[in-house]
């Protein structure tokens, strides 16, 4: 195989973005662009020469393809992964992957079953800021790790109504933005969650039923298996003053390192190691990490690979996500 022929499903904000970044990097030809909204579906694709325009997963399945990338609502994505796998198609599927680790499981046991590549976009382990602080931390340069603090708040959004609709999300901030900050954080600390206790809001309220809203605020205090500290805040629409708030700094015994956006953009990044009262810069700000995942995944299709078991990491993030929504993974 050369360039893997790819149906994208979901030509939204992401969807459309990540298809742009594949195509323009050779990754990828986009054979297929699935959505029930015609006009976004037809302009996404003409934007990366693509002739074929469907509106569904399905009709997508009928074309000849080596992969399908789907970038739809979150509660679709693992029946829709469970789908192209059922006719025997890799999958590179949005964070998150399931709603539930239950969900993921049953993902990522079709792909192991039938040798099928599993890619979910955790984009944020392809930011170089990010990656040198995770790097940092498991070299051991700080020390033995005792607390984390992960930040995440979206004061912008998001702007879709479907986000704020649980039958379509799954969740709020914690599954949207958490998914990013708990999965570095166990990259990092290469441990697992032993236990959780956690707060969730809406408009200023308890969240008392994860059926009928969504959580648009959310901390949690997260005991490691090695007895380390996590705490975790992320939000939806906070009066931040500014777009973005995103951290992850690492406290050890030795100093310490954070991965923090620059400004409060959602695309720049830095890395900055801390020594008592003195800090150094890491990573600087202006790297293009946007389709990274989706390359990296492209490009192990195009040389035949199948099942990787390293997708099995994203159980850990998920099941921890479960027990934040006080659900027993
Ligand atoms: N990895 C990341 O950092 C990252 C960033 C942003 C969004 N996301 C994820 O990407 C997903 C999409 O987010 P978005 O902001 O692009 O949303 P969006 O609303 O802009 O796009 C979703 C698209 O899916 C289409 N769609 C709905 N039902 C469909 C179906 N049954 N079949 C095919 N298409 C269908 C919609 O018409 C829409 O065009 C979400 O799960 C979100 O969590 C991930």
């Amino acid at each position: 195989m050369t360039r893997p022929r790819l149906a994208f499903v979901g030509a939204g904000w992401i969807g459309s973005a990540r298809m742009r970044s594949a195509v323009q990097a050779g990754a990828a030809d986009a054979a297929v662009v699935a959505d029930p909204d015609e006009e976004g579906a037809a302009r996404a694709a003409a934007e990366v020469g693509c002739a074929v325009v469907v509106p569904s997963l399905e009709a997508a399945l009928q074309q000849p393809l080596d992969g399908v990338v789907l970038a739809t609502p979150s509660a679709l994505h693992a029946r829709q992964a469970l789908t192209a796998m059922g006719h025997g198609v890799p999958v590179f599927c949005q964070k998150p992957l399931g709603r539930t680790r239950a969900e993921c499981a049953r993902v990522v046991r079709a792909a192991r079953d039938n040798d099928l590549l599993l890619g979910v976009d955790l984009s944020y382990r392809h930011i170089d800021a990010f990656r040198a602080a995770v790097d940092t931390v498991r070299a051991g340069a700080i020390g033995r790790v005792y607390a984390t603090d992960l930040v995440f708040h979206n004061a912008y959004g998001p702007d879709k109504p479907w986000f704020t609709d649980p039958a379509q999300s799954g969740g709020g901030c914690v599954i949207d933005l958490g998914t990013h900050l708990v999965d570095i954080a166990l990259w990092a600390l290469q441990t697992t969650t032993q236990s959780v206790t956690a707060q969730l809001f809406v408009k200023g309220e308890p969240l008392t039923d994860l059926a009928r809203s969504v959580e648009d605020y959310a901390v949690a205090q997260l005991t490691m298996s090695d007895g380390a500290s996590v705490r975790l805040a992320c939000s939806w629409f906070l009066d931040a003053g500014t777009d973005a708030v995103v951290d992850a700094t690492f406290h050890g015994t030795d100093g310490g390192v954070s991965a923090r956006n620059c400004n409060g953009s959602f695309y720049d990044f830095e890395c900055n190691l801390y020594r008592g009262r003195s800090w150094q810069r890491l990573v600087g700000p202006g790297d293009d990490w946007g389709g990274r995942a989706l390359v990296a995944w492209a490009d192990s299709l195009s040389v035949g690979a199948g099942y990787d078991p390293r997708i099995e990491r994203i159980l850990d993030v998920a099941g921890t996500l479960d027990l934040i929504y006080g659900r027993a993974s």
